[in-house]
């Protein structure tokens, strides 16, 4: 793949909350993904991040109610029934090797997000979480794990679709009459300063 399909690749994985939730993931799947963050840098290589995959229904839907998806849009933002995820990863931050690392949460996630759309799915980064409800759930202590960040995964059947933004324009994203999801994006020459 060369830059401009690279391009390409993160111009169309945008987040996507709403999915056709009978087609399932695979847990072999979901390790291939979780695999990818072997290879992603992590600052002073101590890979702080230990992952949870869940795929089977009852986990869904309890972690469906743990996390809140596009808070901007209030409730239309909740994916309908039917419009489900149907994985997700958890991301957690082992804190008995350090305090966690944002920077090295974004570039696994960032990873995992693109290896799933060049797998022909979607999904959304999810750091909105009710983490003592969730770490109920998985059976996991909270002083031992700290929940940093869910990625939601399914068939998309959402439209996404970048704007370029006005300086100092509204970075909201919003959703059109036809549900197209719209996302504001700055331009190149309003980041280089
Ligand atoms: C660290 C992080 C946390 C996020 N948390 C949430 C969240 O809790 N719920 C949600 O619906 N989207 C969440 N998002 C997705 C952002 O809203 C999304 O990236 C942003 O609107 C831009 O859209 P794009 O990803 O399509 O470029 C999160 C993204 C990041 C990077």
């Amino acid at each position: 793949m060369g830059i401009e399909g690279f391009r390409e690749l993160l111009k169309s994985s945008r987040s996507i909350r709403r999915y056709d939730s009978s087609v399932k993931i695979s847990r072999e799947e979901l390790m291939k993904l979780i695999e990818l963050s072997r290879y992603c840098p992590s600052a002073n290589n101590k890979q702080r991040l230990r992952f949870r995959a869940i795929n089977d229904e009852e986990g869904c839907r309890n972690v469906f109610s743990n996390v809140i998806f596009a808070g901007s849009l209030g409730k239309d933002g909740t994916p309908s029934p039917g419009e489900e995820p149907s994985a997700y990863i958890i991301f957690l931050n082992d804190n008995g090797v350090g305090p966690a690392r944002g920077e090295d949460i974004g570039i696994c996630a960032e990873a995992m997000l693109l290896g799933a759309n060049l797998m022909g799915y979607a999904g959304c980064m999810l750091g909105s979480i009710k983490k003592d409800s969730l770490m109920e759930y998985l059976g996991l202590s909270r002083e031992a794990y700290e929940p940093v960040l869910v990625l939601a995964l399914g068939k998309g059947i959402e439209k996404a679709e970048i704007e370029n933004m006005e300086k100092d324009g509204d970075t909201a994203y919003y959703r059109d009459e036809d549900r197209v999801h719209h996302v504001p994006k700055r331009r190149l020459g309003d980041i280089l300063i």
